[in-house]
């Protein structure tokens, strides 16, 4: 039997919407709470989902004393909340990116550890399904030797979704553009799943990368961060990669993600598994391409910002939960958050300099 949870939101702008309904679902969930910085979004808010609406999370946080919050500010403002919450021993879990830089991610993940506070991050896509079964293939070894590991987001994002007036394109609020805040999701399923097939959990299973990043698509005197990114990587033990993520490429096509090695591959695009080829062949390998081998009916993020199936948030949000019942760290810990930053800032520093980098 679970415990029941108090909830708030911190930040009920698009993804704040969501995260409502996924606790909905949630049995053990009662949210009491709900912050944005616009009066009327967030009493609107409150009326739609029952709870108090309010635009200062602190008074939030002293009223309404809730056991956890998510927080769904803009990526570089979600420090701030997670310590107003740490400080009160508020559980936090905390949207992509966990925080824009490592120092601070390290700030929060240290904060949280003094106060013996749960920090946990939210990685969707480690819930869906064809994703789990490429997983398993990679931790049961059954790629042989890993050669690549590859990531492919060809996006598109209009003028408007930049702004003016949008947070989504700086660099204080989005900390970085397609790597960061659209592919953030792939460079997590890169160093997972690479992860498990290594045999490397603690660490970062990347070691170095090099990239080149520009601005091809948007105005460039106005946007501060990349539309478009290329990333070669180095994983320990040997094995290569490569990224690529855009918001540059008009009208957008679905992601891409292919694992292999001497003994299989395999290969996703958006939720359909279009290889799944083992030298050492089993029956379950026919029933997984039965069940996900049908083309993908939705254009996934391609184009579109909020075409999200919310099913994946209810189940990062319970599987946090759960760890709150036991105890224990919930799968995607902040340490564990903190991987696709390290691989991330690497990049960024590599583009800069015209280096390869060493992920920290
Ligand atoms: N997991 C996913 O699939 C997914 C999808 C979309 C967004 N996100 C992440 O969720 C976060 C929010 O994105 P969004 O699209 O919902 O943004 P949004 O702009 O729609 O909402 C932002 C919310 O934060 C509040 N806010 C704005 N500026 C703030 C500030 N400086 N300090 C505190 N609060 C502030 C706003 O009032 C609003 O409630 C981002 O970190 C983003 O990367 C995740």
């Amino acid at each position: 039997m679970s415990n029941k949870y108090r909830v708030a939101i911190i930040g009920v702008g698009a993804i704040g919407q969501l995260h409502a309904k996924a606790i909905a679902d949630l049995d053990n969930l009662e949210l009491v709470g709900g912050f944005h910085t616009v009066p009327e979004a967030a009493s609107s808010f409150a009326e739609a989902n029952n709870c108090k609406g309010y635009t200062d999370y602190e008074q939030m946080l002293d009223e309404q004393k809730p056991d956890l919050a998510t927080i769904c500010t803009p990526s570089g403002a979600h420090l701030e909340p997670a310590a107003a919450c740490i400080g009160r021993g508020i559980h936090v879990l905390c949207e992509k990116p966990l925080e824009i830089t490592l120092e601070r991610i390290d700030a929060m993940i240290d904060a949280a550890e003094k106060a013996k506070v749960t920090v946990g991050g939210i990685f969707p896509q480690r819930y869906n399904p064809v994703v789990n079964v490429v997983r398993q293939a990679a931790a049961a070894g059954r790629f042989g030797d890993l050669a690549t590991v590859n990531a492919y987001v060809p996006w598109w994002r209009d003028d408007a979704y930049y702004g003016p007036g949008r947070w989504q394109g700086t660099l204080k609020l989005d900390g970085g553009g397609a790597l960061m805040n659209q592919s953030i999701h792939s460079v997590d399923l890169v160093q997972w799943i690479a992860g498990a097939a290594l045999g490397v959990t603690d660490e970062n299973p990347v070691e170095e990368v090099f990239a080149y990043t520009g601005v091809r698509a948007h105005d460039t005197n106005r946007l501060e961060v990349e539309d478009t990114c290329i990333v070669a990587m180095r994983f320990r033990g040997g094995a290569l990669g490569q990224m690529l993520a855009t918001t540059s490429l008009f009208p957008g096509s679905l992601k891409r993600f292919m694992i292999g090695g001497r003994d299989g591959t395999a290969e996703i695009l958006e939720d359909e598994l279009t290889k799944f080829a083992f030298r050492d062949e089993k029956p379950e390998d026919q029933q997984a391409v039965d069940k996900f081998g049908k083309a993908t009916a939705h254009g996934g993020g391609a184009a579109d910002p909020m075409s999200i199936d919310y099913g994946l948030h209810t189940a990062n949000i319970g599987d946090f939960v759960k760890a709150l019942d036991t105890g224990e760290q919930p799968p995607i810990s902040g340490r564990e958050a903190r991987k696709s930053i390290a691989i991330i800032q690497a990049v960024y520093e590599s583009a800069k300099s015209g280096q390869p980098v060493k992920v920290r």
